[in-house]
């Protein structure tokens, strides 16, 4: 069976921008990833896949056609012909001839500034496994002065098998769209230090399950205060959001902001945090933003350091 390579001390903070920041400005390109810091955001999600040549570069779908001006499967071009695209036109004249981001240079940006980023491994149809060896063994080479690693995703669990059979020190997580009753099972199989579940499909008893089982658990795409306040207070590790403008300044604290609340601001004999307190903190969180964080917020207790997972792979 699997061994993880586990123990691991999870240092990502708990805001994580999505495809860059996506939705501001064209998403997986260096402008998305610049509007994301620019609002506070020091992690950052995006899509990986390879050219035809074996390049890792940075794009959602399986085809150009909605988010550069070229036209068919992306995996099909080499980077020659995937650089002289533009991909910035289609989502406004200020981002006009932005071009395709090659990992490689993304890499350099994050590590100049000292930001870090979850690489989900997004491959072309049936290149999954040379998609997940090609970027663990890319990522190992370009981050290897990091002291901090990207985390590697992807709903595949053939490109995440054979990311860990190049790299496995990596750390990895399984992403699901749906809720599936083995997923700790399947995350342990794959040797995973985290889950990332599609938020309609998480709650609080699915969130305490895999921390049981000894996962970090992420969401994507939380774009909605309450619904971020209602897993916050489930005891979630990090979310995933295309709104960096409205979150930036809770994602400037980097930490869930029910711990944060629970730690900093008073509550009567003691109480928990609840919803509304939570609620009336983000709605106006600037008077306690100065306060220092104290230790208790920035991890999860004994499980900020991550142990060996609990459950055992059935085979
Ligand atoms: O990695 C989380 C999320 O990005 C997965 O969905 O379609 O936005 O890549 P998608
Ligand atoms: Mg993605």
């Amino acid at each position: 069976m699997t061994q993880p390579a586990l123990p691991f001390s999870w240092p990502y903070p708990a805001w994580i921008a999505h495809r860059g920041a996506g939705k501001l400005a064209p998403e997986n390109t260096l402008a998305a990833f610049r509007m994301g810091a620019d609002h506070g955001f020091a992690m950052f999600e995006c899509d990986v896949k390879l050219s035809a040549d074996g390049e890792p570069f940075l794009l959602h779908d399986a085809e150009l056609d909605r988010t550069t001006n070229g036209q068919g499967v992306a995996g099909l071009l080499s980077w020659d012909q995937l650089s002289r695209l533009d991909a910035g036109s289609w989502h406004s004249r200020a981002y006009a001839g932005e071009p395709l981001l090659r990992l490689e240079s993304l890499s350099r940006w994050l590590q100049a500034l000292g930001l870090m980023v979850n690489l989900e491994i997004k491959p072309s149809l049936g290149e999954e496994a040379k998609t997940g060896k090609v970027v663990a063994q890319r990522v190992a080479k370009w981050w290897a002065q990091s002291e901090v690693k990207p985390l590697l995703s992807s709903f595949s669990t053939e490109a995440l098998d054979a990311a860990r059979l190049a790299q496995p020190e990596l750390p990895r997580a399984l992403l699901l769209d749906r809720w599936v009753a083995d997923a700790p099972e399947m995350a342990q199989e794959l040797g995973c230090v985290a889950v990332v579940v599609n938020h309609a499909h998480l709650d609080e008893l699915r969130i305490a399950t895999l921390h049981a089982a000894g996962f970090k658990v992420l969401t994507y795409t939380v774009n909605d205060g309450s619904r971020a306040s209602e897993l916050w207070m489930a005891g979630l590790d990090g979310l995933i959001t295309d709104k960096v403008d409205q979150f930036e300044p809770q994602a400037r604290l980097g930490v869930n902001p029910a711990r944060w609340v629970a730690a900093v601001v008073p509550s009567p004999g003691e109480a928990p945090p609840s919803q509304t307190s939570l609620d009336d903190w983000l709605a106006d969180p600037e008077p306690s933003i100065g306060a220092a964080v104290p230790d208790s917020v920035m991890g999860s207790g004994p499980d900020s350091v991550h142990t060996q997972p609990a459950v055992r792979a059935t085979v």
